[in-house]
């Protein structure tokens, strides 16, 4: 798998917002180098969502964490609008797997964490913590501690909280893996509307085809050994969206399209029955 296959039309992307020009990375690890990323050139436009899909190791992880100044490339660069990405930076937001809140906090104080961090002024930031948790149907829950809380709506603090300074950028990693697929419908639906309501620029790390294809305005593939980009695709569904699209002939083949080109790039299918499997989640 040598040639990238760009096939997002080029004529309605948005002003770039990331540049990652020939990102590599090679990790010391203990039993000799680890080379997690070839060599991975991508753009996200301003107001995109853009979804990492790929088999596991193949060092999505790596360039989110490198995207947000957390990993330093091996070589190659980012650019942040129009800014060279060099360490942690005020303007994005990130989100992983566990929502990993402070225990002893409220859902409120949670979300105002990065505020007494960054030292802002608490009074301001106190009502669009406020309007953040309404917008994500937490009114009511401001004063629960963590543990008094659902494992979404913690997700959901965790994303007010990645929003609370208002970044430019917001980058999740797997951030729904650990929830209930009920759940999961239910945080999908609301991280669409929140984007649609926000316009952020958003990088989506998932393991998810269904999830990566109802989300995105473009899905990206990496793959191959050591990895690449190898397929990065648009998503021709108008937005808002709703769960509907996901019965849609063109939806599936979408999915069936990503699926056999993460199993190609995984060195083939599995195991039989592919085709019958296409459609499936995960
Ligand atoms: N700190 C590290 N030191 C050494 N090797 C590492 C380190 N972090 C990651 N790696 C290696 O780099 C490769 C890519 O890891 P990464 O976590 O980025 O993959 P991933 O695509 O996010 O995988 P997954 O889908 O399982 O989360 C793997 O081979 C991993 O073992
Ligand atoms: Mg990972």
């Amino acid at each position: 798998m040598s040639a990238q296959l760009l096939e997002v039309p080029r004529l309605v992307r948005p002003e770039s917002l990331v540049r990652i020009q020939q990102v590599e990375k090679t990790y010391a690890g203990r039993q000799g180098p680890v080379r997690a990323v070839a060599s991975a050139s991508l753009e996200v436009g301003r107001g995109e969502f853009v979804s990492l899909l790929g088999p596991s190791g193949c060092g999505k992880s790596t360039l989110l964490m490198i995207i947000a100044g957390l990993e330093t490339p091996t070589s190659g660069s980012i650019l942040l609008d129009g800014s060279p990405v060099t360490g942690p930076r005020r303007d994005i937001g990130i989100i992983f797997q566990d929502a990993t809140l402070l225990p002893w906090k409220s859902a409120l104080e949670n979300v105002l964490f990065p505020v007494r961090i960054l030292r802002l002024p608490l009074r301001k930031y106190r009502e669009r913590a406020h309007e953040l948790l309404a917008m994500v149907g937490l009114t009511g829950f401001e004063n629960k501690k963590p543990s008094e809380l659902s494992g979404g709506m913690r997700q959901r603090v965790a994303i007010c909280r990645a929003l609370i300074h208002d970044p430019s950028i917001l980058l999740m990693d797997e951030p729904f893996s650990a929830l209930d697929a009920i759940t999961r419908d239910q945080m999908n639906a609301a991280l669409a509307d929140i984007m649609e309501k926000t316009g952020k620029t958003v990088i989506f790390v998932t393991h998810s085809i269904r999830e990566a294809a109802f989300l995105s305005d473009r899905v990206v593939v990496m793959g191959g050994r050591p990895s690449q980009v190898i397929l990065d695709l648009a998503m021709p569904f108008p937005r808002p969206r709703r769960f509907d699209i996901e019965d849609g002939a063109e939806f599936n083949a979408i999915c069936r399209r990503l699926r056999l080109t993460i199993e190609e790039a995984h060195g083939g299918p599995a195991q039989s029955g592919t085709a019958a499997r296409a459609n499936s989640v995960e």
